[in-house]
């Protein structure tokens, strides 16, 4: 390992969009530390391949982010494999509906704590290491975190509230620490029960002024620009979405 490799550690990236997060990261010389709730499997597989081209530059790690009483602890982990930690991603989240009426305690907590309540506490976790080396965070937000959309609610309060939170660290961390968001519009293709049929597709299509979803390599791109193209950036939330919320 080079003396001055930079460490990423990006929650939820065994797959779709934290995968390529952590893919691209690790393509730009970054050591990863893959965290993982359910994919093992995934996270795993996807670290083989990253450490069979350049040996022991990805580790995959697992914590449950609901469960908050173990972030530090993880952080701790995270932190000690390479004995640094200079970016952290929030890219982990839970998506589903909860409409007003039929919405549970339980999908509340999850939705909050998973999305918002887990990225606060683990942000505060890292900034020992992230000071040490002036390093960044970058949360991964959502369009609907500045425009609602209807019946996810909680998701999108749970987004909000990671804007804010993105704007409120910036502000007390710097000029230490940078902390930036990054509002996705629709990129990875919903899954189980918040598929969307290929009718529905083409609407928002046609609604996106650059005509057509994000790609991974959109996503990977914005935050590359954020570790290492932004040295005068903090607070900010940058919107890629092909235009999208211009026109929700
Ligand atoms: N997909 C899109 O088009 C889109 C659009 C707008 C915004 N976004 C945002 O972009 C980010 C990535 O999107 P995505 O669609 O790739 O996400 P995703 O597949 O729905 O979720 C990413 C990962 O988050 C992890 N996760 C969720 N809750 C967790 C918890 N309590 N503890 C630990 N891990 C947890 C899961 O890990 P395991 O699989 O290991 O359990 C999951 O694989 C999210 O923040 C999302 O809100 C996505």
């Amino acid at each position: 390992m080079q003396k001055n490799q930079q460490v990423a550690l990006i929650t939820g990236s065994a797959r779709r969009i934290g995968a390529a997060i952590a893919t691209h990261l690790h393509a730009l010389g970054l050591n990863v530390v893959v965290h993982y709730n359910h994919s093992k499997t995934q996270a795993e597989a996807l670290c083989d391949e990253l450490n069979k081209l350049r040996a022991h530059s990805a580790v995959a790690m697992f914590a449950d982010l609901a469960v908050s009483d173990l972030l530090e602890q993880f952080v701790r982990d995270a932190a000690a494999v390479w004995g640094r930690l200079d970016v952290v991603i929030n890219n982990a989240a839970r998506f589903y509906r909860t409409k007003i009426g039929e919405t549970t305690r339980a999908a509340w907590d999850d939705l909050l704590n998973s999305n918002l309540t887990a990225p606060f506490f683990l942000i505060q976790a890292a900034v020992p290491y992230l000071i040490k080396q002036q390093g960044c965070v970058i949360n991964i937000a959502d369009v609907h975190g500045q425009r609602p959309m209807k019946d996810y609610s909680a998701y999108c309060i749970s987004k909000a509230g990671l804007i804010m939170l993105t704007q409120s660290f910036a502000k007390e961390l710097a000029p230490a620490i940078r902390v930036n968001a990054i509002a996705l519009g629709p990129t990875a293709p919903a899954e189980g029960e918040n598929k969307i049929s290929p009718a529905v597709a083409s609407k928002i299509i046609a609604r996106t002024p650059l005509a057509r979803v994000g790609d991974l390599a959109d996503v990977a791109r914005a935050v590359e620009f954020f570790i290492n193209g932004a040295s005068y950036i903090t607070g900010q939330v940058l919107a890629v979405d092909g235009g999208r919320s211009l026109t929700i």
